[in-house]
């Protein structure tokens, strides 16, 4: 889309790539062991609203946190980058974000927004409220997967790309490493990147983070297997599978299962799989990275990227930092 009929949206994921991408990772991740899907198969349009949701519960502490540094440090940010341009990976709703662009607004520096996500629904959604509520700013949606598209984030103008919400934290370490290597390998000197990561903290905190009362982030973690039946046609019987999130303090990370309550069979025709699930066999959904400074500045280093800045809220649960390029 371009011009009259609103933002501009680049769609690198067409419904038949995401589609033979989403048959990719099932025959890879779940005709083995231990099972695996990877976590971009939640953000189906009732997946973004549950997400949504988990950021607004009491247990999880995230998303009020790096909200609470972003209001502090917003004009600070637009101090120390220049920056003419806002590039956000993993955009979402962009809710936080809009602390970003108010405060680049009131310097009167923002000329462009770009919003990046796997989410075709979520980025049109998100790129029609960002053109109404910044009038005269060029808004530019990017449909596409941190694994393959970062490459094809549009250039030009002084970019503050901006990585929120520890979504950095789903990414295994070597995809981490790569992911990293690839943001910083297209900024061009000068440029910075904002980094939301949540810290270690108390196993019990996390684990109730993730495993919130309501039962929200379980029906966020159940909605991969509607998205797959939906999908694919599998026969995955939502309610024969118990939400689990434990934190694991080798890796440090919480990780995210959804474990069969009985053996089972589920087919899966189209990539044409059975698979023998047995009772109490985990399948993993996500991991979720929790992060030390030191850790984070060695790997934004390791990425070619210049650690300046490093923020937290006050209670100290979440970190923001700022590095440049060159
Ligand atoms: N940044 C927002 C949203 C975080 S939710 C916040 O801080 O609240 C994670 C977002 O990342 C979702 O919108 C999801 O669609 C997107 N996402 C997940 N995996 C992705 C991938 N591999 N490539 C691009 N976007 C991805
Ligand atoms: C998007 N991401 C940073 C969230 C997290 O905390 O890892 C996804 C999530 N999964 C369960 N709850 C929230």
């Amino acid at each position: 889309m371009h011009g009259q009929s609103g933002p501009r949206v680049d769609v690198h994921l067409p419904p038949d790539v995401l589609a033979q991408s989403l048959r990719d990772d099932v025959r890879h991740g779940l005709d083995r062991a231990p099972r695996e899907l990877p976590p971009k198969w939640f953000y189906d349009e009732r997946g973004c609203d549950l997400f949504d949701e988990i950021t607004r519960l009491p247990e999880y502490y995230p998303t009020r946190r790096e909200r609470e540094i972003l209001a502090r440090e917003a004009a600070a940010i637009v101090r120390l980058t220049g920056a003419d341009t806002l590039v956000e990976l993993g955009s979402g709703t962009s809710e936080k974000t809009r602390l970003l662009l108010d405060a680049m607004t009131a310097a009167g520096a923002l000329r462009r927004i770009v919003a990046f996500d796997v989410s075709e629904p979520t980025i049109r959604l998100a790129v029609t409220a960002l053109a109404r509520e910044y009038p005269g700013t060029e808004v530019h949606g990017v449909v596409g997967d941190f694994d393959h598209h970062l490459g094809l984030l549009p250039t030009g103008g002084r970019r503050l790309v901006a990585f929120l919400g520890s979504t950095i934290g789903n990414l295994r370490p070597a995809q981490r490493k790569r992911f990293l290597a690839d943001a910083a390998s297209q900024m061009a000197p000068g440029e910075s990147f904002l980094l939301g990561t949540d810290l270690v903290k108390d196993a019990a905190r996390l684990e109730a983070a993730y495993d919130d009362a309501a039962g929200v982030t379980a029906a966020f973690n159940r909605n991969v297997l509607t998205v797959l039946n939906r999908e694919l046609g599998a026969d995955f019987d939502v309610t024969q599978f118990d939400h689990s999130a434990r934190f694991d303090a080798a890796e440090e990370w919480i990780e995210l299962g959804l474990r069969s309550r009985k053996a089972q069979t589920v087919h899966i025709p189209d990539p044409g799989l059975t698979i023998e699930l047995a009772a109490g066999e985990t399948v993993v959904t996500e991991i979720s990275a929790k992060f030390r400074r030191r850790s984070v500045e060695a790997e934004l280093a390791g990425a070619g990227l210049r650690p300046a800045e490093w923020w937290t809220d006050e209670g100290g649960d979440f970190g923001l930092s700022l590095s440049f390029a060159g």
